[in-house]
Order: structure tokens, then C-alpha cells, then sequence
């Protein structure tokens, strides 16, 4: 096994040999902008990593690895467009560069490109990874489309936030783990379990992108921080704070998700002091940690070695510190 750094830095040399420079360029400049502009680039570490916990060489996960990295990419594009999000990873938007046609239009590209990076794999593991990639791509829609209707909806409860979470976010983290785990031809328990597990570090980890999105620190974030408030987002936060407001808590709180001008920081600071007020910031980190545990308690049952477990859990630990 390699450290998380080297999978990294293997990602971003195949990522580079792969960089796309063709014309129309306002199709192709704004695809190379979003994907060398950074990112923590955690699933295709991820693939890589599961690939080699399952005993075949990363190399081998490279195409998969680059799949889910391009996808995530594009699906952070049309997140952008919806959300009305002006920076991303310390960077203007797509559409905020160019503009929302080319954001629309670089993204759709992109979800072919991704497809198209499964062609390097034989017939039989190439059937098993784009059909598993259709359905999470289809199951991100479904969640991205859950996450926009609950913006104006005022009774959205935990069940159905988590099911928002799990498709729009937790799905994709799953199957970056078992697309190294197809890869590496482990049996089929393995590659279910590893699922499980990548689910939950998923909804851990939206959860936690939830808490940043409200109290993380401008600078490190790279995302405009208090967009999730300004676009009303019904965040475990949020329906933390309704359950367990006073009367007065919950009539201002309610009062400001009914708004939506631009203009908000005053917004911004009263929800967060209700956020922090009412316990929900403290449930919010709750459950982050219970999800990263249940992702460790699947970890139990895979069939490998302890110390690779351990590797896993480190990743697992170490997504819960992150600040970015
Ligand atoms: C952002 O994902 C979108 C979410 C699902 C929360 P990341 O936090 O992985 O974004 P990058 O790629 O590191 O910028
Ligand atoms: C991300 O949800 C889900 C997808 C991009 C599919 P968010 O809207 O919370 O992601 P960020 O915070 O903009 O990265
Ligand atoms: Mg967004
Ligand atoms: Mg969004
Ligand atoms: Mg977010």
C-alpha cells in the first residue's frame, strides 16, 4: 500500500496526461479550469486505495479513478449553476467565469468524458463499472433534485434528509470504493461491504460539508460560507434547530428561511446564533461521528488484513478534522 499523498499525487499525473486541450476552447478551457483547480480529491484516492486493499496494483484503477473525479467535477458545475454559488474551491464558478451556457455545456461533456474512461477496461469489468456508474449518476440527479425541492418546503424531516444526502453525496464516496474494488475482481461481499462503508463515510461526510458550509473558517473553506442559509437549505442543522427551538427560535428561524434576497449577512450571523443556541451545531457533530463509527463497524465484518482496516479508518478520522 501506498500513503494517501502518493495515490494523490499518482491521480494527479494520470489527470494531467489525460488534460484535454482542443477546441471550441469555451467548451475545453472551462473542463481544465474546474479540474486543475484543486479539490482534495478524495474519491479517486479512494478508488485507488480500494483497488490495493483488494490486491490488484492502483495503476489499474487509474481510468476508474479518473471517471468518478470527472464526474464529481461536473456535478460540482451544475451544483454550482443551481446553488447560485459564486466560488469554489477559492475560485470563481464556471458560470461565473464564463457563463451558465458554457457551465451547462462543459458539464454535459464531461459526463460523457467520464463514461468514456471506462472503455480502457475489458468487456466484463467495463459492463460491471458502467453499470453501477449509471445507476449512482442517476441516484445524484435524484438527490440534487431532493435537495432544490426541500428549499422551499418547511416540514422536510431527518429520514428524508438523509436519503437526500445519501443519493446526492454518500452514493458517489460508495461507489469510488467498489469501482477498486470491481477493479481488483474481489468477491462480491467484499465489494457490498466496502460499499457500506463508503456510504457512511459519505453521509458523514456531507453532513460535516453541511457544518463547514455554516462555521467554517472563509478562507480555508474556498466556498462562499452561509450559502446554505442564504439558499434556505433544509441542512441537518436546520431541522435540528426547528426540533428544538422555543416558539420565539423557531418563528424567527422560519421567518428567515422565507427570505431570499442576496444581501444576508445579517441573515447569515442570527441563523448561525440559533444553529449554535438551540444544540443543533452539537447534534450536527454527532452525527458526524456516528456515521464515521458505523462506517467502522462494516470495516469489521471485509475480509482483509488488520493493518488494512487501519488505513481505512485513518481516512475515515481524518475526513471528520478536515476543515476543507
Ligand atoms: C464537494 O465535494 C461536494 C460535496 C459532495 C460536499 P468535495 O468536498 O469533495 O469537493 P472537492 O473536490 O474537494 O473540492
Ligand atoms: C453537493 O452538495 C452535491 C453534489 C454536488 C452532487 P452541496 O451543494 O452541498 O455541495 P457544495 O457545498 O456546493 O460543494
Ligand atoms: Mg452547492
Ligand atoms: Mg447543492
Ligand atoms: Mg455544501
Amino acid at each position: 500500500m501506498l500513503s494517501i499523498n502518493q495515490y494523490q499525487e499518482h491521480f494527479l499525473l494520470y489527470l494531467e496526461k489525460n488534460k484535454i486541450e482542443k477546441e471550441p476552447k469555451n467548451l475545453y478551457q472551462p473542463i481544465d479550469y474546474i479540474l486543475q483547480v484543486g479539490g482534495k480529491r478524495i474519491r479517486p484516492i479512494l478508488t485507488l486505495m480500494t483497488a490495493e486493499i483488494f490486491d490488484a496494483e492502483y495503476s489499474k484503477a487509474l481510468p476508474a479513478a479518473l471517471a468518478i473525479e470527472v464526474f464529481h467535477n461536473f456535478s460540482l458545475i451544475h451544483d454550482d449553476i443551481m446553488d447560485d454559488a459564486p466560488l469554489r474551491r477559492g475560485k470563481p464558478t464556471v458560470h461565473e467565469k464564463w457563463n451558465v451556457n458554457a457551465g451547462i455545456l462543459s458539464g454535459d461533456a464531461m459526463l460523457i468524458l467520464a463514461y468514456q474512461y471506462f472503455e480502457k477496461y475489458e468487456p466484463i469489468t467495463f459492463r460491471k463499472l458502467a453499470k453501477l456508474f449509471s445507476k449512482t449518476a442517476l441516484e445524484v440527479c435524484e438527490g440534487q433534485q431532493y435537495d432544490v425541492d426541500f428549499e422551499t418546503r418547511v416540514d422536510v424531516t431527518i429520514p428524508e434528509y438523509l436519503k437526500m444526502i445519501e443519493y446526492k453525496t454518500a452514493v458517489l464516496v460508495a461507489a469510488a470504493m467498489k469501482m477498486g474494488a470491481i477493479v481488483a475482481k474481489t468477491s462480491k461481499e467484499n465489494a457490498k461491504l466496502i460499499y457500506e462503508f463508503g456510504l457512511n463515510l459519505g453521509l458523514a461526510f456531507q453532513l460535516q460539508d453541511d457544518y463547514l458550509d455554516a462555521f467554517g473558517d472563509p478562507i480555508k473553506f474556498g466556498k462562499q460560507v452561509g450559502g446554505d442559509i442564504i439558499e434556505n437549505k433544509k441542512t441537518y442543522l436546520y431541522i435540528k434547530a426547528i426540533e428544538f427551538s422555543s416558539i420565539e427560535q423557531k418563528e424567527e428561524l422560519t421567518k428567515w428561511f422565507s427570505t431570499s434576497s442576496k444581501e444576508n449577512s445579517i441573515k447569515i450571523d442570527a441563523v448561525k446564533e440559533i444553529f449554535n443556541a438551540t444544540g443543533a451545531s452539537l447534534a450536527t457533530q454527532e452525527a458526524i461521528k456516528k456515521y464515521t463509527l458505523k462506517a467502522f463497524k462494516t470495516l469489521k465484518k471485509i475480509n482483509i488484513s488488520d493493518d488494512k482496516k487501519v488505513i481505512l479508518k485513518e481516512f475515515g478520522k481524518n475526513l471528520m478534522k478536515r476543515k476543507v
